[in-house]
């Protein structure tokens, strides 16, 4: 039997508190602002000069258009959720209503990876950025200070210790929630601005600064691949040993890296019941905000690779790498390397806040669900926020954040958001043919066309992320599995015939 939280109470429920009727109040325009807000980051800023790095070299700007792609995909499946059941939430509330527990459980369990352990990508980052503002002014953080037991310094003389300035900037943000914010739409506002700015500043000045020699090859060779291309080496020699590694394949690999840039533009499909005519502006809040991101990705990923050749972001480049190319190549513009720096720490400042709340917001859900114990819902007495929840994080996340490396947990956020989207992307298919009656306020269009397409360019940029993340995804969710058998299934309301109805109080928005 599956266990569903059932839409028709849920929906109606929705509509007595007002849930269902939120004011529509978002246009076309305001969905693009609130798309590219969320999800212009570490990804850009960060994961694109390790992927170029590591997989792709100037063909990184290629990865961004596949990543682009499946995102696109992924997007209008996550809508016609979204709009279907016109409640605040995420793909958790939404997987229950619809698909019964055990999807809801893997749905929820694996988002741990997308805010969790995404918050602590953006912190590592977040660290990065301040080594280099500090150096500035002529202060240097000790390297075993700022960086993981697993990292160890280019001239092999000092290694890691515990990373300092990222479990600071999760502490604090974490106090910050656990107190309650209400962050202002203006200051939002004025946060997109900035991001946008900095990355068209930087394209605009930096375009005059590449050189062609370090575009050439655009897309470096892969000798393994050549040799399968031509039938001189098996597939399996071939995957196992060459795959991934620049080439056609290491394009493919580096999009499952830089797919990090683009997490976030979930947030436009969740704010469908407040778009005006969502049939509308939904699909052209998602596609469009996803296309200039894509555009001012692909520009920043030319001109980045351009003016720096790839390999130095393996070596001298590797941390801060834009800092790092303007400061080296572009010294007439230190300013704006100084401006950039500035703008980063703000701006990642708040894709943490946001991915952190976002963590506290489905693990409320799930204990209000009785799927997780009823610590993560305690709300303060005082503050109203979840603060029993905010602090367990603040220790995981900080676990993270003081002792892995950016590289790792980024390509843990990335291939666990894929595998999220990708069973959004089924659960759509199912869903028309399970509750073909349900009324849908945005349909996915050419159904099953681009389910089946958006799970499958997320599957592959999942093959494309290695064994590595592949072994750390099973793991965690063999972990998720233990947790369900043992704890969940046997404490689930809804299995003892309760059902929780979202007026119960939540923790209080951001937004
Ligand atoms: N897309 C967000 C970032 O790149 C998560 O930081």
């Amino acid at each position: 039997m599956r266990f569903k939280k059932p839409l028709d109470k849920l929906l109606q429920e929705a509509a007595e508190t007002g849930e269902g009727t939120l004011k529509r109040t978002l246009g076309a325009g305001n969905l693009i602002a609130l798309g590219i807000g969320a999800i212009i980051g570490a990804g850009l800023f960060v994961r694109t000069a390790a992927a170029a790095a590591d997989h792709a070299g100037p063909s990184v700007t290629l990865a961004f258009i596949l990543a682009a792609v499946g995102c696109g995909l992924a997007g209008l499946c996550y809508a016609e959720f979204a709009a279907m059941i016109p409640i605040a939430g995420s793909a958790y509330t939404y997987s229950y209503a619809t698909m019964g527990e055990m999807v809801a459980w893997i749905i929820g369990w694996d988002l741990v990876l997308e805010y969790a352990v995404g918050a602590a990508t953006v912190s590592i980052a977040w660290s990065e950025y301040l080594n280099k503002l500090l150096n500035n002014f002529g202060i240097n953080i000790p390297y075993q200070l700022c960086h993981s037991p697993f990292q160890t310094s280019l001239d092999g003389t000092a290694h890691g210790l515990i990373n300092i300035p990222a479990l600071f900037i999760i502490v604090c943000l974490s106090l910050v929630l656990i107190r309650g914010t209400q962050e202002s739409a203006a200051l939002n506002g004025i946060i997109v601005i900035v991001k946008v700015a900095i990355v068209v500043l930087f394209i605009a000045l930096g375009w005059g600064f590449m050189k062609p020699i370090n575009h050439t090859p655009y897309i470096p060779v892969n000798a393994g691949e050549v040799a399968f291309f031509h039938g001189q080496k098996s597939f399996l020699d071939y995957f196992a040993n060459d795959f991934g590694k620049f080439g056609i394949s290491g394009i493919i690999s580096a999009a499952g890296v830089v797919f990090f840039a683009f997490i976030g533009f979930d947030a436009v499909s969740t704010a469908a019941q407040e778009a005006k005519n969502p049939k509308r502006d939904m699909p052209i809040g998602i596609l469009v905000s996803l296309a200039i991101c894509t555009v001012l990705y692909v520009l920043f990923g030319h001109v980045l690779t351009g003016i720096a050749n790839y390999k130095e972001f393996e070596a001298a480049g590797k941390e801060a790498s834009v800092a790092y190319t303007i400061e080296t190549y572009m010294q007439s513009y230190h300013w704006l390397s100084l401006l950039v720096t500035v703008a980063i720490l703000f701006g990642f400042s708040s894709v943490i806040l946001v991915m952190l709340l976002g963590q506290s917001r489905v693990f409320f859900s799930m204990s209000k669900d009785g799927l997780v114990p009823p610590v993560f819902s305690q709300v303060h007495p005082k503050f109203k926020t979840p603060y029993k929840s905010n602090l367990i994080f603040l220790v995981f996340v900080g676990i993270f954040a003081a002792f892995v490396p950016g590289d790792i947990v980024g390509d843990m956020t990335s291939i666990g958001t894929l595998f999220a989207f990708m069973l959004v992307c089924i659960g759509v298919m199912i869903l028309r043919k399970s509750d073909p009656n349900t009324p849908r306020p945005f349909r996915t269009p050419w159904v099953p066309f681009v389910p089946v397409l958006g799970a499958i360019v997320c599957l592959l940029m999942m093959l494309g992320l290695g064994e590595f993340n592949w072994l750390r995804l099973i793991v965690w969710m063999a972990i998720g599995f233990v947790v369900y058998f043992t704890y969940s299934k046997k404490h689930s309301l809804i299995r003892k015939g309760i059902v929780v109805l979202p007026h119960d109080p939540q923790p209080p928005m951001l937004d």
